[in-house]
């Protein structure tokens, strides 16, 4: 299982700019030549003043990921998915659980280039914490049943652990799209992340963006870093994995 290989490899690279102010964040994309990749900013920034930012990448050509994690009734989500159509982002993100909420959200972005996204199950859930919650169903099994609630509305893919995407995609498609975070090259530390897989293996599963942050923005080089990282995915795509009987 692997998605169609891009024509350039790096507009599939989501870098999360997870930094505590828009200025960290501004500073260290001068530091890296704001490269043409997509600008993942999430709550943290968002809620630090990051929108001005998105704003000011957006101005500059680039692709900004707003990952907002919008869950509300569906005419507020609706109205939230028309105003970062507006901004002119490339992608939002919405938690997949209700589908007229998601459903409203593809209402929203009607005519615009924003692509949504479902969140599925949060990745530092586990099966005790779904039994709690009142799920009778696995992390894995809530995912896929989550992505097909997103794909039926009408959503453009989900955000899904790369232990998920290969079920995903053979599931639901192979243009539905599966963002994969928790991406660690070769050798990086994992950080607070469970589940981690290089940008090869993240590739080679079905992966269409990959999300990756600190392995590059912690890094004492994260030109070279990220570098790295293009590299790695441009030789993923291009060569299918190897096989048992290779
Ligand atoms: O620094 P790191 O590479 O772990 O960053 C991963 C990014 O992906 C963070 O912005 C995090 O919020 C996001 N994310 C994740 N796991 C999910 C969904 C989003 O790590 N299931």
């Amino acid at each position: 299982m692997m998605s169609v290989a891009p024509t350039d490899p790096q507009s599939r690279l989501v870098l999360a700019i997870d930094f505590a102010t828009p200025s960290l964040a501004s500073s260290f994309i001068e530091r890296i030549g704001a490269p043409p990749i997509i600008y993942k900013i999430g709550l943290e920034l968002i809620y630090a003043g990051g929108l001005p930012l998105a704003a000011e990448l957006i101005a500059a050509g680039r692709d900004v990921f707003l990952d907002a994690k919008l869950l509300d009734i569906g005419h507020t989500v609706e109205r939230a998915c028309a105003s970062v159509a507006a901004m002119g982002a490339a992608l939002v993100t919405v938690h997949a659980s209700d589908p007229k909420t998601l459903a409203a959200a593809v209402r929203g972005r009607d005519g615009s280039k924003l692509k949504i996204l479902g969140v599925t199950v949060l990745t530092n859930l586990g099966a005790d914490d779904l039994i709690q919650q009142g799920h009778a169903l696995s992390p894995e099994d809530l995912a896929v049943q989550r992505a097909r609630l997103a794909r039926d509305a009408g959503l453009d893919g989900v955000v899904a652990s790369g232990w998920e995407a290969g079920r995903i995609k053979r599931e639901l498609g192979r243009d539905f799209l599966a963002v994969i975070p928790g991406i660690r090259p070769q050798g990086a530390g994992k950080g607070d992340q469970m589940r981690v897989m290089t940008p090869t293996e993240a590739i080679h599963v079905g992966a269409d963006y990959l999300v990756i942050g600190r392995p590059i923005t912690q890094s004492a080089d994260p030109a070279m870093a990220l570098q790295g990282v293009v590299q790695e995915m441009t030789a993923a795509f291009e060569k299918p994995p190897r096989r048992p009987t290779d």
